[in-house]
């Protein structure tokens, strides 16, 4: 039986730090902080910079450590997220584990299936419904799950939001996202700044 503070653990499995990856994971720290729980980001290479912002958030550690050696006195532990598992997380699996694990990896359209690179490992895995979620998205979920207890159907999501930049540009993200009380979805800092910025750049390199 488990109890106490939660573990969020996304193992780094892109080989930099893209800018996407950067905002998520600051979201995540930020967040996992105000709950009282915890967020550690594994297997980073030895010669990877940690973000400033991200050292200063007190419950916040990076390893260069992969999830198996971290936790190989206890695997049982620590519960995989993954889109292909068998079976939905539920608000009783907060009582099983007390890690939950993430593949540090941006989503992709159609997705690849790169979690698979951690299903390997032999974790128990736990979907969080049928719709690709980005990586902080998917850690939000999780905690409203297993600390919340709200059951994973009971959680207000937007899918594949269109996020509308002004009369004429906009541009559909192919995720899941949780609803915010303003209606929109709930998104890293800086995040829909970047999408725009990413998508101007698109627009240009086509000319
Ligand atoms: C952006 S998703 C990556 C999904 C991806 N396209 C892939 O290759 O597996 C990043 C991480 O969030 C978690 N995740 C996202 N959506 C999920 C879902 N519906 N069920 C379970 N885990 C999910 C998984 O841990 C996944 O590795």
């Amino acid at each position: 039986m488990s109890s106490g503070s939660k573990t969020y653990i996304v193992e780094h499995l892109d080989p930099e730090l893209g800018a996407w990856s950067e905002l998520e994971y600051l979201a995540i720290a930020r967040e996992s902080h105000e709950a009282g729980s915890n967020f550690c980001l594994s297997s980073l290479p030895p010669a990877f910079k940690v973000p400033e912002a991200l050292t200063k958030i007190p419950s916040f550690t990076a390893e260069t450590r992969g999830v198996e050696e971290l936790y190989a006195s206890d695997k049982s532990r620590v519960c995989l997220l993954d889109p292909a598992a068998a079976s939905d997380l539920s608000p009783e699996d907060g009582n099983k584990f007390d890690a939950f694990l993430f593949g540090g990896i941006l989503g992709d359209d159609p997705p690849r299936d790169r979690t698979s690179e951690l299903r390997k490992k032999g974790f128990e895995g736990r979907r969080l419904g049928p719709v690709q979620m980005t990586t902080d998205t998917a850690v939000r979920v999780t905690r409203m799950v297993v600390e919340g207890k709200t059951p994973l159907k009971e959680i207000p999501y937007l899918d594949h939001p269109e996020l509308k930049f002004n009369e004429h540009e906009s541009t559909q993200m192919p995720f899941r996202y949780v609803k915010g009380e303003d209606a929109k979805p709930i998104m890293p800092e800086g995040m829909v700044e970047l999408i725009r910025k990413d998508s101007d750049k698109a627009i240009d390199d086509m000319f």
